[in-house]
C-alpha cells in the first residue's frame, strides 16, 4: 500500500515550509512566489496529497482564533503564561481557545482534535510529559507534522524533530541556580529533577552537573531525585533524600521546592537555617514562600508574548521559515539560601 502523501512531503518536494503549503492552500496571505505557488498545486495533484484526517476542510477565511494547549493549569507558571497569551492575542484581534491537557498524551491529541474542528487559525502547544515517552513520541510528531496549519511549541521542544518553538536556555538555568548555592560555599548539592523525559527538565540536570563538575566536585547521583513537576513529587523526593548527607538544594521548579520546603517543616528543619534551597519559575503567586524562595526566572509574559507573535506571523505569512527562539533565564536572589564556610 503506498503511503499517503503528508503536508510534509509536499513541502519537501517544492522546498518550502509546512506553513508554506498550509497557507497557499488555504489562501491564506502568504509571501510565496506564483512559480512555488504552482509548483506546491502540481505537487499537490502529482502526489495525490489529501490533508489527514486532523487536517480541517480547505478553508479560505480566517477564523482569528487560536489555540493553546497547556499540560498543567493549576501551575502558576502555564497560568502566567496564558494570561500574556491571551492579553497579547487580544490586542491583535485574536481570540484564543485554552486548553489542558493535564500532562496526558491522548488529551493532548483530543485537544488539537477538538481546535481543528472549530476551525483555529494556528496552534500553541506545551507538550504533555506522557508525550515524551517512546509510543508516544512519534505519534505526537506524525500529528503535528501533518498539522497542515501554522504551530509553535512553547517553553518544551522535540529533539530531532524541525518545527516552530519558542524556549529558555534551561541547560543554563541549572548551571545559575546551582552556581548560587556554590558560590554560597555549598558542596553537596542534592537535585529534585523535572521528568527526566523533558528535554527541558534533562537540560537543566545537565547544569547542574555542569556546575558541579567545574567546583571539581564529585556528582553523587543518590542525591538526584526526579520529580514530576507538582508538589507532590517535592514532598516525596525530599523524604527519599532525608538522611542523606548535603546542605543544599536545588529544586528544578517552584512547586516541587515548596514541596521540599513543607517536608523540611514537617520534621522540624527550616530554610535556610538548616538548608539552602534554589527553586526554578519565580512564582509570583505564592506570597508568604515566595517573598523567600531563590529561584531561576523563565519570564512567562516574555514567553507567551514571543510565542504568540511568532504564531501570528506564520498565520499572516510575514514569517515562512522554521524559527527557534531560546530566551535566558535569570537568576532571582531572595533569602533560601545561607552562606556556609
Ligand atoms: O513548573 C513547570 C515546569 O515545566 C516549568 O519550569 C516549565 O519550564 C515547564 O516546562
Amino acid at each position: 500500500m503506498i503511503r499517503k502523501a503528508t503536508i510534509k512531503d509536499i513541502a519537501k518536494a517544492s522546498g518550502v515550509s509546512t506553513t508554506a503549503v498550509s497557507l497557499v492552500l488555504n489562501n491564506r496571505p502568504n509571501r510565496v512566489s506564483e512559480d512555488v505557488k504552482s509548483l506546491i498545486i502540481e505537487n499537490v495533484s502529482k502526489m495525490n496529497y489529501s490533508p489527514n484526517t486532523y487536517a480541517r476542510s480547505l478553508v479560505t477565511k480566517s477564523s482569528k482564533t487560536i489555540g493553546l494547549i497547556i499540560p498543567d493549569i493549576e501551575n502558576a507558571f502555564f497560568s502566567a503564561m496564558s494570561k500574556a497569551v491571551g492579553e497579547y492575542a487580544r490586542q491583535k484581534g485574536y481570540l484564543v481557545i485554552l486548553l489542558n491537557s493535564n500532562d496526558e498524551h491522548a488529551q493532548t491529541l483530543d485537544s488539537i482534535k477538538l481546535l481543528y474542528q472549530r476551525n483555529i487559525d494556528g496552534i500553541m502547544i506545551v507538550v504533555d510529559k506522557e508525550s515524551y515517552y517512546d509510543r508516544y513520541q512519534e505519534e505526537i510528531k506524525k500529528v503535528l507534522g501533518g498539522i497542515g496549519i501554522p504551530f509553535v511549541l512553547l517553553d518544551r521542544f522535540i529533539e530531532d524533530f524541525d518545527s516552530n518553538m519558542v524556549y529558555f536556555d534551561n541547560e543554563l538555568g541549572g548551571y545559575l541556580a546551582t552556581k548560587r548555592l556554590l558560590d554560597n560555599g555549598h558542596k553537596k548539592i542534592a537535585c529534585i529533577s523535572g521528568p527526566s523525559k523533558i528535554p527541558g527538565s534533562y537540560a537543566r540536570l545537565c547544569g547542574y552537573k555542569r556546575a558541579m563538575t567545574e567546583a571539581h566536585l564529585e556528582i553523587n547521583e543518590e542525591l538526584i531525585k526526579e520529580g514530576d513537576y507538582r508538589l507532590l513529587s517535592g514532598i516525596q523526593s525530599m523524604k527519599e533524600l532525608e538522611g542523606q548527607d548535603f546542605t543544599a538544594i536545588f529544586a528544578c521548579n517552584d512547586l516541587m521546592a515548596f514541596g521540599a520546603i513543607e517536608y523540611l517543616h514537617s520534621i522540624g528543619k527550616s530554610v535556610p537555617k538548616d538548608y539552602s534551597i534554589v527553586g526554578y519559575d519565580n512564582y509570583t503567586v505564592f506570597t508568604k514562600m515566595e517573598n523567600s524562595l531563590d529561584s531561576i526566572d523563565q519570564n512567562s509574559n516574555t514567553l507567551g508574548q514571543q510565542g504568540c507573535s511568532l504564531l501570528l506571523d506564520l498565520i499572516s505569512g510575514k514569517e515562512n521559515n522554521i524559527k527557534k527562539i531560546k530566551l535566558i533565564p535569570q537568576l532571582v536572589i531572595k533569602n533560601s539560601v545561607k552562606k556556609i564556610h
